[in-house]
């Protein structure tokens, strides 16, 4: 079978001697390493500074809290996404608004995020869902015209570009995920991209019981509430091997992605997406509407390819639906939604057969 989602670990020979240096150093809680991890992912990203943390769901949590949203709070979010996305908004104490989605590309529609703009209205959460960028240029002009911050929850689009600029650059908290299936696994682990140095400071000391580093324990004096969200050395060893030849891997599934965009075009039946002008997508999954989607499903299944929706609408979970808003445009397209093996893992001539598959009909 050709799975949708795989774990990506380092070679044996690369990984092995980096984590026994680790694990014997005496040292494995948050030290050097970790620092060394932080230092070459900016380099990565190209701008900001990197929090690294335990998961993609404490970065989130730390940017709500960094953006000031506290109880009852509403927060503008997507109900397109993984459940993480909204239960981190339900943890820093807001109430989470849906805004529907755009058509052209299945993430937050940036004209319903100006019409669930309320005076409630603490932050706007986006998605690049499956790793295709949102509108960023006019997410950005939403933020600038009310004065509410936007976070970006980037935990699909590692490597994608706006206007030339990766994810991570875009709005002034991004959170990243390096769970066991991303793009790039620590095993778990995530990091909160943060524009503003001073908030990247204050950042630091929610990531650690509220404790500054800095001063020896005894001179700390703990001023509001903290979590224990630090990356440790082992993960952050991990995502030193990962990052190597983290372009490698991302650039095969831009390859993938550009590929099936060219060749299940005009397909009977399936609707591909159309990205917005200047976004280059890092395709974590490979995402279009498909007509009938159970009989292709199945069809996949029988020739051997995984294909599936992955993730339920947050908006179908009771605890995650406070304003039981009506999303026109997501119900339509969600019965619709299909995302299928777009990864490192799938080779020129897997490629070639799920097109072959799809093109044969369903
Ligand atoms: C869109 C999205 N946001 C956030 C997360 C949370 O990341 P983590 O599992 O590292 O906490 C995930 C992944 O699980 C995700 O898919």
């Amino acid at each position: 079978m050709i799975p949708l989602v795989k774990t990506r670990i380092p070679p044996r020979h690369v990984l092995m001697p980096v984590l026994e240096e680790v694990l014997y150093s005496g040292y494995v809680a948050q030290g050097d390493t970790v620092e060394e991890f932080e230092r070459r992912f900016e380099e990565f990203v190209e701008g900001g500074s990197s929090l690294s943390l335990n998961s993609g769901t404490a970065a989130l949590h730390i940017a709500l809290i960094l953006a000031g949203v506290s109880d009852g709070d509403e927060v503008i979010s997507t109900a397109l996404t993984a459940e993480p996305t909204n239960v981190a908004i339900k943890m820093a104490g807001g109430r989470i608004r849906y805004a529907d989605i755009d058509p052209k590309t299945m993430n937050i529609s940036p004209d319903s995020i100006r019409n669930s703009l309320t005076s409630s209205t603490k932050a706007i959460m986006v998605v690049d869902y499956a790793g295709i960028p949102v509108d960023v240029d006019r997410i950005r002009q939403i933020s600038e015209d009310s004065g509410i911050p936007v976070i970006h929850d980037a935990a699909h689009s590692l490597g994608s570009r706006f206007n030339g600029k990766r994810s991570g650059t875009h709005f002034p908290l991004t959170a990243f995920s390096f769970q066991a299936i991303k793009h790039i696994t620590t095993i778990d682990g995530g990091i909160l991209q943060v524009s503003d140095p001073e908030l990247y400071e204050k950042g630091k000391l929610i990531r650690w019981f509220g404790i500054d580093k800095n001063h020896n324990r005894l001179q700390n004096n703990i001023r509001f509430q903290g979590y224990k969200y630090h990356m440790n050395n082992v993960n952050a060893a991990v995502g030193l091997c990962q990052l190597i030849d983290v372009k490698d891997v991302i650039e095969k599934h831009v390859s993938n992605g550009r590929f099936f965009d060219v060749a299940l075009s005009g397909i009977p039946g399936i609707e591909l997406l159309n990205y917005y002008e200047g976004s280059e997508p890092s395709y974590w999954l490979y995402t279009m509407l498909v007509d009938n989607r159970e009989g292709l499903v199945q069809k996949l299944h029988e020739r051997g390819v995984v294909a599936s929706v992955l993730h339920k609408r947050s908006d179908a979970h009771e605890y995650l639906n406070d304003f039981r808003i009506e999303l026109p445009i997501l119900n339509k397209a969600y019965d619709r939604l299909l995302h299928i093996p777009c990864g490192w893992w799938v080779t020129s001539e897997d490629r070639e057969r799920i097109v072959e598959i799809v093109r044969s009909g369903w």
